[in-house]
């Protein structure tokens, strides 16, 4: 299976399955030196974590990460950082109903067609279990990058969209409630309709809006790695993304050039940015902006027609601990995705000019 490593010189190898014995990952490339805050490491996890609240997954893990390489007295030492997050709470036989048929728009058909063979229980390499070991490695990206600042939230559940720009929005108020939205009563509103919604057996999409300031001039790589086509990368890379879209982004079409331009400050700041901190691939020191798609997740806890391996009709009921909308549990995943692009074009950008 290729594919399990994410950038360039800031370099994330990602290793297991929902119900093998742990996942977890290898960093490279962090440089030496780097004084480690192991709770912020643990918090970002955390907010990842199963169980954490009446509208994700019931399954109850404590997510604790293990370090094993390249930390020495607190410190990173440059040499690669092994850690892993051990399984503790598997219950594979929640499985064993979907072991001989597929998930309709799970990733269940196209790994069995793909390699012959299928680790059904929990969905094996295709679970978002995975995307633990990222937000280990997306903590020590913020940490090397220091002053930016990465903030995601969640900014439409279903229909139920908040409009407000986020430039008005109070971030302090993301992690109040179990949306993570920032506006109370929208989140209230956001939570009462995951959990009909989890009530009924469905699920339910969402958007999550992601932020990152006090991003420095010059980061990104022309021509095929810009730094909005990595964050785009990043961000599809992501389980159950279907959309992702940056500064003006689809609603730029509607205006004129003349109405989308942003207009240049003396300091060369723009006075508007509609651009979302990106020109010709390269971040021009504005905030980066941008939202990411979630699907309605495939495991319905509903009865379903589908097929067995042997291309047989077959009905069937979802069963197990799912996530009934996923975007609250993907906030910090986004965060994290979003900080490794940037600590790889920090690197690369080492190179800029003398
Ligand atoms: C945080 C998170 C939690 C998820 N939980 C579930 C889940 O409980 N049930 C499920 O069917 N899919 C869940 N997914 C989505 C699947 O992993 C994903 O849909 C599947 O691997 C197929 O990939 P695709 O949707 O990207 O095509 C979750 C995704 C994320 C990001």
């Amino acid at each position: 299976m290729a594919g399990n490593t994410f950038g360039t010189l800031f370099k994330l190898t990602t290793f297991g399955e929902s119900h093998g014995k742990a996942i977890g990952g290898i960093l490279e490339g962090c440089p030496a030196g780097l004084p480690l805050d192991m709770e912020a490491i643990q918090g970002d996890l955390d907010r990842r974590r199963p169980g954490q609240s009446a509208i994700v997954t019931q399954r109850k893990e404590p997510d604790t990460v293990v370090f094993y390489s390249g930390i020495f007295e607190g410190k990173t030492t440059g040499t690669p950082i092994g850690f892993a997050i051990y399984n503790t709470n598997q219950k594979s036989k929640d499985y064993s109903h979907i072991k001989d048929s597929y998930r309709p728009s799970h990733a269940d058909y196209v790994y069995d067609q793909k390699y012959g063979f299928r680790d059904y229980r929990g969905g094996g390499r295709s679970s978002a279990r995975e995307t633990a070991s990222r937000v280990v490695a997306g903590a020590i990206a913020k940490q090397f990058l220091g002053e930016v600042t990465f903030t995601a939230f969640v900014s439409q559940v279903g229909e139920l969209k908040l409009n407000t720009p986020y430039q008005e929005l109070d971030f302090s108020n993301i992690e109040t409630n179990p949306v993570r939205c920032p506006d109370p009563e929208m989140a209230s509103a956001m939570e009462a309709y995951i959990k009909k919604i989890k009530k009924e057996g469905d699920t339910i999409g969402g958007v999550i809006t992601g932020v990152i300031q006090n991003v420095p001039v010059g980061l990104g790589e022309p021509v095929f790695d810009k730094l909005h086509a990595a964050l785009g990368k990043a961000m599809l890379s992501i389980n159950a993304v279907k959309g992702f879209e940056y500064g003006s982004g689809f609603n730029g079409v509607q205006l004129k050039g003349s109405e989308h331009n942003d207009a240049f400050n003396t300091d060369g700041t723009t006075k508007t940015n509609n651009s979302g901190g990106v020109q010709g691939g390269i971040s021009n020191g504005m905030d980066v902006y941008f939202n990411v798609a979630f699907k309605p997740v495939a495991t319905v806890l509903q009865g379903y027609e589908t097929i067995d391996k042997d291309g047989n009709m077959v009905q069937t009921k979802g069963k197990g601990r799912h996530d009934p909308c996923v975007v609250p549990r993907a906030v910090p995943i986004v965060e994290a995705m979003a900080a490794l692009v940037l600590a790889d074009f920090a690197l690369l950008a080492r190179g800029n000019k003398m």
